[in-house]
């Protein structure tokens, strides 16, 4: 059996590490039979902090082919990946073409993988936002319209599925992979000092390090939605510096899109020059999890962080109208709320969530151990001829 799983962007790393482990768990108990795999990165995400920190801090061995594709339109991106996947395929002629979340690389890689006859199978199947100005909405329908096996981590993400026509025998409850990582990096995040992850990843020289005292945001954005628009993006940061900033420090560990819109809109002297704003660089996982650990609350546009919050009982605002993630959502047990970017929706939420206690909470089969169910799915898989 030969696999080839992808990866190409940073939320995919975090999926893969635990289904990489599992697959060498796998090979230990049957030494004649091992599965060979092999790891594909389209390098759709390059920089070191945006992608080497990650395979370092998740033990994930180094891939065994890189595409190189890095940054560009969509249109760009996905072609690149398709030309020089589409190559890898013919030459390595795999069993299962293994994709994980919803970026380029999800898209691009399925597509070719299927054109060319081959089994794919994605994890994180089943989420839907049905907004289809997402880009990452469009990965999603495409990857499970192709996918001959479908991983999913909630029931949710199941009825979708069997509502568009996906067989049920296709479908394969395995629960939530990200926090099998999770799981087993909690231990090592708790050893990180708040001032050490301030100190050695600050983006500026001013920034303040100390007497954050346990209370203290959490802020990330990075999608189109919210930093593509001059007359989205402003609002967002006013409220932040003049008024999240005057309750509490905020923390910011920034996207390089972010970074780029904030110089381009002339509001990046606005951000630099708030006293109680930390920004940082793009953070390690281990930083990331110590961070929302302990947060007051967190404010981001990410889907990955609200089933981290949670998991981990952060109250966490989402700065999205929509989320294909609903299962995190307060209505449904979870940290989450969904917030658009009405400032003053975000006001009235945030000041309401503050008086909120931490609650964790655990999906169904959000139990660490995803990662061997989804190659115990990938070996049980029978096709019909
Ligand atoms: C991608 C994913 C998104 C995911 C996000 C997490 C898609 C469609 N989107 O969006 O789902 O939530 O990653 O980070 O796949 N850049 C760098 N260095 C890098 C990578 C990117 O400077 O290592 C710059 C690029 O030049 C570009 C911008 O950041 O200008 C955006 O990168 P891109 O990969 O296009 O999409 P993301 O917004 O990161």
């Amino acid at each position: 059996m030969k696999i080839i799983s992808v990866v190409g962007a940073r939320p995919n790393f975090m999926k893969i590490a635990p289904f990489i482990r599992a697959i060498g768990e796998y090979n230990a108990h049957r030494p004649l039979k091992p599965i060979q795999h092999i790891l594909v990165h389209t390098g759709q995400h390059y920089d070191d902090r945006m992608s080497k920190a990650f395979f370092e801090a998740l033990n994930i061995p180094d891939a065994d082919i890189n595409l190189g594709v890095g940054s560009g339109s969509h249109a760009e991106q996905v072609g690149q990946t398709m030309i020089t996947f589409e190559k890898v395929l013919e030459k390595e002629k795999p069993d299962w073409v293994v994709v994980v979340g919803d970026v380029n690389a999800t898209l691009a890689c399925s597509v070719a993988a299927k054109k060319l006859h081959t089994n794919v199978c994605h994890i994180e199947a089943g989420l839907r936002s049905r907004d289809m100005k997402m880009p990452e909405e469009i990965n999603r329908l495409v990857t499970d319209r192709l996918s001959d096996l479908l991983l999913i981590p909630d029931s949710l993400s199941g009825e979708n599925l069997l509502k568009e026509g996906t067989p049920q025998k296709n479908i394969v409850f395995v629960g939530n992979i990200m926090i099998d990582t999770l799981e087993s990096n909690r231990e090592k995040a708790k050893q990180y000092r708040l001032e050490d992850i301030l100190r050695k990843n600050k983006l500026l020289e001013k920034s303040i390090i100390e007497g954050l005292n346990g209370r203290y945001a959490l802020i990330t954005l990075h999608r189109p939605s919210n930093v593509d628009e001059l007359n989205v993006l402003k609002p967002l940061i006013d409220f932040f510096v003049d008024e999240v900033a005057t309750d509490m420090p905020v923390i910011w560990p920034i996207h390089p899109r972010t970074q780029k819109q904030l110089q381009k809109f002339n509001l990046w002297q606005k951000v630099t020059a708030c006293n109680n704003l930390v920004l940082l660089h793009p953070i390690g996982y281990h930083e990331m999890l110590r961070l929302n650990m302990e947060a007051s609350i967190m404010l981001t546009d990410s889907g990955g962080l609200q089933e981290e919050c949670t998991v981990l009982g952060t109250p966490c605002l989402t700065l999205r109208w929509n989320t294909e993630r609903p299962i995190t959502l307060r209505e449904n047990g979870g940290a989450s709320v969904l917030v658009g970017n009405n400032v003053e929706r975000i006001r009235n939420e945030y000041l309401f969530t503050l008086k909120q206690d931490r609650v964790p909470q655990r999906p169904e089969l959000w139990d660490g151990q995803t990662a061997k169910r989804c190659v115990k799915a990938i070996m049980e898989f029978k096709e019909d001829y």
